[in-house]
């Protein structure tokens, strides 16, 4: 979610770094630092201007001393502290010689902190990142150089990362890292470079290596070697880059959709991470509310719009099953115009990608006027919707640039299905055994969504079959239904055709009439418990002339009975589905629209954040 840049042995350090910083602006941002290492000195500038840092930043640059030859730069996307200029990166050790970046969580920074207190280290920000320069400076005063140093000190922490280290007492080294979170290093004649994406370096370097999960590597202006966590050598992957600026911030994709579409195991592994204490407690750090708060919630609400409105009907299903909690899920610009009943404890959530639309915090105004507690599911920390509201969980998707929202939809079924594990947790409505099993199970579905990302080419050839058709159901029952809302939305907002959702047994209550030969069904039937009901739906539909599209598990081998066409996916528990089951649809919504020439980043008349009412 952080950019990450690093350069050492350059003549112009301040400028590839603020180049590189403005060339990550597509990842998002809420502020930005650089840091300029050399012998004995370290000077640092940070800002925290919002979309505005990074030319902030440029502002404050304008006094940094010449003659330096390295160098870091960040970009920051705030997961733990506000996004502020004391908690922008880089930050440094209590010598101030030591500079780190980091893009990831650590998860284990909470206690790590509390011993590195104690031990005397002060703390200087409110991030977890801050702990690596500690646990660096203490590995560097028992004599260890650089590398060294970073690898004692990520054989303690959890988490995901990419983190870079310089330090002054040791120039023209930078060390850097990774787990989960990317990071390729660069090189051109006398130069090496650092960045956490392609494009930050894309016009300086000349060759690009790819670093891997838990390596380090260590940088000087004449090249680098990398080890293994175990201290052993290990040699990069060259990377064949032929990318210009534009494809390389599409990550190689030909569209920012395709992008987000893929980053849907990523946006499912940071929203979940360190959600968990040791003793199984689901935790969200970021949820400023007591337990003994939320064990008095009688009643939640949830307010969302478009494809946040799907997540929250998929979370309704979650909270009951679980929790046990009464739960209304409203669309929010209706919430405001029916008077709404608030008693007491009643728990409002509003659900939001951006946290700027108007509807959904128009709404929670509404329900804190009338004495609603209100937490926001937001994916941009500080979003007027999180500042306003009690309390805020945040998906960590990273920023999403398509209009049409893809990879928030599966953080926010996964954050909000969290939160229900943690009421259920409270409540005592589920026993500890069943809340670890659906934590854990909640964790495989990154590699469950990953799985059926691989099927791209069977989802385009299906779509290529129904390129002529105009009309199409989306039926799905339990949260199958959601499922096939947000399916039918994408298809709808993407390629301009006729598509709506129906709960399948609504069907026969009058949208049948519509039922004839041409009309596309496409339906949700990966829940075992709801399978023989859809299939007879779909029989009714069939025996209509309607072409039938079935998204059915791996190991289904009934639905070719009634489908014309099967969409794949592995199978999962099935409250977990939608965050599966989305992978496909979003695919043929986006295949379809290709195949109709759409802009698929920009459709028609719609906007990324609607902020009028
Ligand atoms: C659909 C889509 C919109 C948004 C809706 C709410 O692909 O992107 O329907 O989901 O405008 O936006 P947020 O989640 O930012 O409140």
């Amino acid at each position: 979610m952080c950019g990450i840049i690093g350069v050492v042995g350059s003549t112009d350090t301040l400028s590839t770094l603020l180049e590189g910083l403005q060339r990550l602006e597509y990842r998002g941002y809420d502020s930005a630092g650089i840091a300029l290492v050399r012998s004995g000195e370290t000077w640092r500038a940070r800002s925290a201007a919002g979309t505005e840092s990074v030319a902030a930043l440029r502002l404050e640059c304008e006094d940094a001393p010449a003659g330096f030859t390295s160098g870091l730069g960040h970009t920051r996307w705030a997961t733990h502290g506000a996004p502020e200029a004391v908690n922008a990166h880089p930050h440094l050790d209590c010598s101030g010689n030591i500079a780190i970046i980091h893009n990831g969580i650590i998860e284990n920074h909470g206690e790590l902190q509390e011993q590195l207190e104690e031990r005397g280290h002060v703390f200087t920000s409110v991030t977890d990142s801050e702990v690596l320069a500690h646990l660096i400076e203490e590995s560097r005063s028992e004599g260890l150089e650089l590398l060294e140093a970073v690898r004692a000190s990520l054989l303690v922490v959890r988490g995901a990362f990419a983190i870079a280290a310089m330090d002054a007492t040791e120039p023209d080294v930078i060390v850097a890292a990774r787990r989960i979170s990317p990071l390729v290093v660069g090189t051109a004649p006398g130069v090496t470079y650092l960045a956490s994406d392609v494009p930050a370096i894309l016009d300086r370097a000349s060759a690009f290596y790819a670093v891997n999960d838990d390596e380090i590597v260590r940088l000087g202006p004449e090249g680098f070697r990398a080890i293994d966590l175990e201290g052993s050598p290990v040699r990069l992957r060259q990377l064949a880059i032929d990318w210009d600026l534009e494809t390389a911030q599409k990550g190689g994709y030909d569209d920012f959709m395709t992008k987000e579409i893929n980053e849907q195991p990523d946006a499912l592994r940071s929203t979940l991470l360190d959600r968990r204490r040791h003793d199984g407690t689901i935790s969200f750090d970021e949820l400023r509310m007591s337990d003994d708060e939320l064990r008095e919630v009688r009643r939640v609400v949830l307010v969302a719009a478009g494809t946040s409105h799907h997540a929250a009907l998929v979370a309704k299903y979650a909270i009951e099953r679980w929790a046990r909690v009464s739960v209304e899920v409203d669309i929010s610009s209706e919430y405001r115009y029916r008077d709404p009943i608030v008693e007491i404890g009643t728990l409002v959530i509003g659900v939001s990608q951006s946290g700027e639309t108007i509807d959904t915090i128009q709404a929670t105004r509404e329900a804190q006027r009338r004495g609603a507690r209100v937490v926001a599911i937001s994916n941009v920390v500080d979003s007027s919707l999180a500042r306003e509201a009690d309390a805020v969980i945040y998906t960590r998707a990273g920023l999403e640039v398509s209009v049409a929202s893809t990879k928030a939809f599966v953080a926010q079924v996964a954050a909000l299905e969290l939160f229900a594990l943690r009421l259920a947790q409270l409540r005592e409505t589920l026993v500890p055994r069943d809340v670890e099993a659906l934590f854990l199970g909640l964790n495989a579905v990154g590699a469950q969504v990953a799985r059926a990302l691989e099927r791209r080419s069977d989802v385009e050839a299906v779509a290529k079959g129904l390129l002529g058709a105009r009309d199409f159901f989306f039926l799905g029952r339990h949260v199958g239904f959601p499922t096939a809302l947000e399916g039918a939305l994408k298809l709808k907002e993407l390629t301009y055709l006729h598509a709506e959702g129906y709960p399948a047994g609504e069907l026969k209550h009058g949208p049948l009439a519509l039922i004839e030969p041409g009309v596309v069904v496409v339906a949700v039937a990966t829940d075992p418990s709801m399978h023989e009901k859809i299939l007879s739906n779909l029989a009714e539909v069939k025996a209509r002339g309607a072409s039938v599209v079935a998204v059915a598990t791996d190991d289904d081998e009934t639905i070719g009975a009634v489908a014309d066409y099967v969409l794949r996916v592995p199978a999962s528990e099935p409250m977990f589905t939608p965050m599966v089951d989305i992978v496909p649809l979003q695919l043929f919504a986006y295949a379809m629209a290709r195949g109709l020439g759409r802009n698929v980043d920009r459709p028609r008349n719609l906007a990324k954040t609607v902020t009028v009412e």
